[in-house]
């Protein structure tokens, strides 16, 4: 079974670009399952990828994405420079790795995966981002990670506001005042582990609210994060369930659900915070 892509809402973004409200996530998805996954996923109608080089499968992706019939221009291709290569020479070199692995000449999106203060050099990294996009070798730039000085410090230094920011988002992690920050400076929000990396599955009160609408509790979180008009990125490594994760057009959670949801808030969270995250290794 497939979805019409058609269906999948676009997220304007600040530059006068688009991106496919839905994209298919990759972290955790090994290299050897990275091809078959993002294969299956374009072949069930998700046109927006999500990679990173930390993830270790951007040649599998890129595999991928050259099997496929779909002319580039249809599909929406993210990855994300890792932590080691911030500055200005190192990023301009890791994009190029990147580029490399995924075989693509030009990319859609390319974020800072991780803000890394300890070593103070994310405006220079963010300077290299800006360069690559005026040589039109990546159509829009952003952020992972960011938290609000950050975020300010790069668009002081430079002028250019990132297009979004994505970050750990899910029901007990709604990210309101950074939600309300991002509004406010124009960066869409994009979710990872939008599931709360399989965590929040199980919950007897999204399954009240699945049953209701004769859903999965997966889709309706991810519902949750479109109505909230998140960028949302589920992974999965399973065919039905990738299948599942964008069927999510046929039903809509009424205020009642939203604001029974909101009840899960409890600020956790299942990855660390990025203030103390400095991980170095692959
Ligand atoms: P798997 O990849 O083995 O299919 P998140 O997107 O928050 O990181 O969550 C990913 C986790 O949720 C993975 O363990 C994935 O399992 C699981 N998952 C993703 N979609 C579904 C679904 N529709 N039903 C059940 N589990 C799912």
């Amino acid at each position: 079974m497939a979805v019409d892509p058609a269906l999948v809402p676009r997220i304007p973004l600040n530059d006068g670009t688009s991106i496919p409200q839905i994209g298919f996530g990759t972290w955790q998805v090994a290299p050897e399952d990275a091809e078959p996954s993002v294969s299956e996923a374009l072949r069930v109608g998700y046109r927006h990828i999500d990679t990173a080089a930390v993830y270790a499968n951007e040649a599998e992706v890129g595999q991928a994405l050259a099997k496929s019939d779909l002319a580039r221009d249809d599909i929406y291709v993210t990855t994300k420079l890792w932590n080691p290569d911030h500055g200005y020479d190192e990023a301009m070199r890791a994009f190029d790795l990147s580029m490399g692995k995924l075989g693509l000449e030009q990319l859609d999106l390319y974020l800072i995966h991780w803000q890394c203060v300890q070593f103070d050099k994310y405006v220079d990294t963010w300077r290299a981002l800006v360069d690559l996009r005026a040589s039109g070798r990546v159509r829009s730039i952003g952020v992972s990670n960011f938290k609000e000085p950050a975020l300010r410090a790069i668009i002081d230094a430079t002028g250019v506001v990132p297009v979004l920011n994505q970050v750990e988002l899910h029901p007990w992690s709604p990210q309101t005042a950074l939600r309300e920050l991002h509004a406010e400076l124009g960066i869409a929000t994009e979710s990872w582990s939008p599931l709360a990396s399989g965590q929040l599955l199980d919950d007897p009160t999204l399954a009240v609210i699945a049953e209701k609408h004769g859903k999965s509790t997966a889709q309706v979180m991810i519902r949750w994060h479109l109505q909230l008009g998140l960028i949302v990125l589920p992974k999965s490594i399973t065919p039905v369930r990738i299948a599942q994760n964008i069927d999510v057009f046929d039903f809509v959670l009424d205020a009642d659900d939203m604001a029974t949801i909101a009840t899960l808030e409890s600020g956790r969270r299942t990855g660390p915070d990025p203030d103390e995250y400095l991980e170095l290794g692959w």
